[in-house]
């Protein structure tokens, strides 16, 4: 079964018949970065044209062949270009890539923040999707918690054909408390991105979280989120190595390659299958925090 899309008719998204894998992507050492703050002056990301090739080089360099540009939109806030602004500045930005030699093929997107009526807005025109294809939004949830309107936002986008993708989602407070937070969306249809930089985190607590969201299948793909070349740098290299160690070649390759690939193509992508992450007992409490304790010393 694949996931995604559901009919315009409405009702319960579609499922689509396919295999649970995705054919290998050709020249799978080759990254797709969904999710990335490229173009100059709209957000919190790049000021200037030099700094957003700055950032390209170094996604270029990390393994990145395509990237959506995914500027910040929060309605009302510092932050809210409209999708006009985002494709002039894609333009504008393509023309510098070619002109500076940087083989990065870009996308236009949007990382929309989460409000009720959310898919209203997205149905209007006012929200990019991601490269365009109508199939995947980009979808920043709030930083401490998730609002109990987030499921019927979630589905009112799978109902229509709309498939959310949650931005970082292990940054989100509430799902650092309780993972299973996750599970609900996760099981409408909604996919869960994780960063790349959380994946190479040198915090134990960040990195065992986002392992465990991606054992239960509750984090389908790895972007870099990456603001500036070295303020907030990709870390494509050091989170392959660490994906690689955690869940081998071939789960990497799909979290970092096929999926994202799938979604700038506006392809279904394989049906998540969530499980619920069970609280530790007090034995396993014990013995984590004792792991925990021999891996420190190890690293001292
Ligand atoms: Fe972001």
């Amino acid at each position: 079964m694949t996931t995604g899309p559901a009919s315009e008719s409405g009702g319960a998204p579609a499922a689509r018949p396919g295999s649970r894998r995705l054919p290998p992507e050709r020249g799978s050492g080759a990254v797709i970065d969904v999710h990335v703050h490229l173009l100059p002056g709209l957000d919190d990301g790049p000021e200037t044209l030099e700094e957003s090739l700055e950032l390209a080089r170094a996604l270029s360099t990390e393994g990145v062949t395509r990237a959506v540009a995914t500027p910040h939109c929060v309605r009302g806030g510092a932050y809210d270009p409209t999708p006009e602004r985002i494709r002039s500045g894609v333009a504008q930005l393509r023309a510098a890539l070619q002109e500076a030699g940087i083989a990065l093929e870009i996308h236009p997107g949007a990382e929309v923040a989460l409000e009720p009526d959310l898919y209203g807005l997205l149905a209007s025109g006012r929200y990019l999707t991601l490269a365009e294809t109508g199939r995947y939004l980009l979808l920043e949830l709030p930083a401490d918690e998730i609002p109990p309107y987030t499921k019927r936002v979630v589905f009112d986008c799978l109902v229509h054909g709309v498939v959310p993708v949650l931005a970082h989602v292990e940054r989100n407070r509430a799902i650092a408390r309780d993972p299973n937070q996750l599970w609900d969306l996760v099981e409408r249809g909604a996919l869960a991105q994780v960063n790349a930089s959380s994946v190479a985190s040198s915090d134990p607590a960040v990195q065992r979280l986002v392992r465990t969201l991606l054992k239960h299948d509750l984090a389908h793909l790895v972007a870099s989120d990456a603001h500036h070349a070295s303020r907030r740098p990709p870390r494509w290299r050091a989170a392959m190595a660490v994906l690689r160690d955690w869940v081998g070649d071939r789960r990497a390759v799909e979290l970092t390659v096929e999926i994202p690939a799938a979604i700038v193509e506006g392809r279904p992508v394989p049906e998540p299958n969530p499980q619920r992450v069970r609280s530790a007992s007090p034995v396993r409490r014990v013995m984590g925090w004792l792991r925990r304790g021999v891996d420190a010393t190890l690293r001292a």
